[in-house]
């Protein structure tokens, strides 16, 4: 953070209007220096930096535009703003192209320079605050156990430096594998509840009948089996984060009831009557488009209106190729300690493979392929032979897990060559190689199940 006060310098020929300026400015907690020629102010510039340069174009000496070029070419960080006047908008405009922050037309209005200046410098050290922290997030080896150095994932990391201090709900959407649970569990950590509990439900594995009781417990005897008096999640999380996982499975019914204590943020055990006020910081999670399935009518609309507040999206391995190096190694470290093979390599056709596959499974499916290619590899180094098997293997369980039984296996087929499909982002050559089929195969199915 920076606590040295904004630098201005006004440049202008005429001492009445460098004066009108300087006393407008005056007051308002910056320094302030004054140039009557463009060899004066770049000699200033040269002996200690400013934020803001208040340049008139036409003066005797030397011209505003060089005087302008100058500031850009050495100081960039520097705004300048051209004082005109009215007979020289085109001049003015030409000092836009090259650079000029604005322009402002003679005569001014005090007030509004002033606001207007101190929302320059003001947006100007945003900036430079966000600057900083990407910086600092670029050159931190690891973020919490959050590997990876992509801009996508910057912007992540950003999200999460910023919205972390807040009690925000947050929605985080992404494919299966994308590390929503590990972002977060971050938010949870940077929070000020990092070190009460972080309590993760998969909504979409709780039976309909115990959603209430799990999610906000019970008193003893409130239903056959209800021995003793158990507290639910929300209770569990109190102080803490709630972590609603799989969000989109939750049942219609279910729903209700959720939105209701989010609302209130207070509900009763199931069999009780008195009210349990808790404080919890609820992130929810989907690998499904949560706004999809409040247009089937699958998810309600108040419900994810109200979880939806601030979005985060984890975008596939695919998408932020420029992290899958970072990652292969990050997690043959791992498992190399974890088995105690150390010293293992990748080859460079293995590394050279990772980086152009498609991650169908993302994270989660290089994280398990390393882990197990750790496990079976006998020499020194991973080749292509072994990783080849294990990665066409796990992408058919990816696209396996989406079977139903009362399927036909006509259905399933076409299925999974969509999946499959879309996963290579349409590169047939690659979808027959993963599915096991030859290529004339897959033409002739794409052709019978009238798939593009
Ligand atoms: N950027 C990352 N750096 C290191 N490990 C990661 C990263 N992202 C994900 N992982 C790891 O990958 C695995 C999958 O991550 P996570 O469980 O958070 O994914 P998910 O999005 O919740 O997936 P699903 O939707 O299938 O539940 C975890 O073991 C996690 O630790
Ligand atoms: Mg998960």
């Amino acid at each position: 953070m920076e606590t040295q006060r904004p630098r201005i310098l006004i440049v202008d020929d005429e001492p009445n209007i460098r004066q009108g300026l300087a006393e407008a400015l005056h007051g308002q907690g910056y320094e302030i220096e004054q140039a009557s020629s463009g060899e004066a102010a770049l000699e200033l510039l040269q002996s200690s930096p400013f934020h803001l340069v208040l340049l008139d174009l036409v003066m005797e000496e030397m011209d505003g535009i060089d005087v302008l070029r100058e500031v850009n070419r050495q100081y960039p960080k520097t705004e300048v703003v051209i004082i005109t006047a009215h007979g020289t908008i085109e001049t003015a405009v030409m000092a836009l192209k090259e650079g000029a922050y604005d322009y402002l037309t003679k005569p001014i209005n005090v007030k509004r320079f002033r606001s207007y200046v101190h929302n320059i410098l003001r947006s100007q050290e945003l900036e430079e605050e966000n600057r900083q922290l990407r910086e600092q997030l670029r050159t931190r080896q690891e973020y919490g156990q959050i590997v990876g150095r992509s801009e996508k994932l910057l912007t992540i990391l950003e999200m999460i430096e910023q919205l972390a201090p807040t009690d925000v709900t947050i929605l985080i959407e992404g494919e299966s594998g994308t590390g929503k649970e590990l972002v977060a569990h971050a938010i949870h950590q940077k929070s000020g509840r990092g070190h009460q509990p972080f309590i993760s439900v998969n909504c979409g594995a709780l039976p309909k009948e115990l959603i209430g009781s799990e999610l906000f417990g019970h008193e003893k005897g409130a239903f056959t089996g209800a021995a003793q008096q158990k507290q639910g999640r929300f209770e569990l999380a109190h102080r803490g984060t709630l972590f609603l996982d799989e969000i989109a499975e939750m049942d219609l019914e279910a729903q209700v009831t959720l939105l209701r204590i989010l609302e209130e943020g207070k509900f009763r055990r199931v069999g009780g009557t008195r009210e349990v006020e808790v404080s919890v910081r609820v992130i929810a999670a989907t690998n499904k488009s949560l706004e999809e399935q409040v247009e089937k009518r699958r998810f309600r609309n108040d419900l994810y209106y109200r979880l939806n507040v601030v979005r985060m999206s984890l975008p596939p391995l695919r998408q932020r190729r420029e992290d899958i190096q970072l990652l292969a190694h990050h997690f043959l470290g791992t498992f190399c300690a974890k088995y105690h093979k150390p010293g293992l390599k990748f080859s460079p056709e293995v590394t050279a493979r990772f980086v152009e596959y498609e991650w169908p499974g993302n994270i989660r499916q290089l994280k398990n392929c390393i882990e197990r290619t750790v496990i079976l590899e006998r020499g020194t180094e991973i080749g292509l032979d072994l990783l080849q098997e294990l990665v066409d293997r796990e992408s058919q369980v990816v696209a396996e897990s989406g079977i139903l039984v009362g399927q036909s296996l006509a259905e399933m087929e076409k299925e999974m060559i969509r999946q499959t499909l879309e996963h290579t982002g349409g590169h047939r050559k690659r979808t027959a190689q993963v599915l096991g089929i030859s290529e004339r195969d897959l033409y002739y199915k794409l052709k019978k199940y009238r798939l593009k």
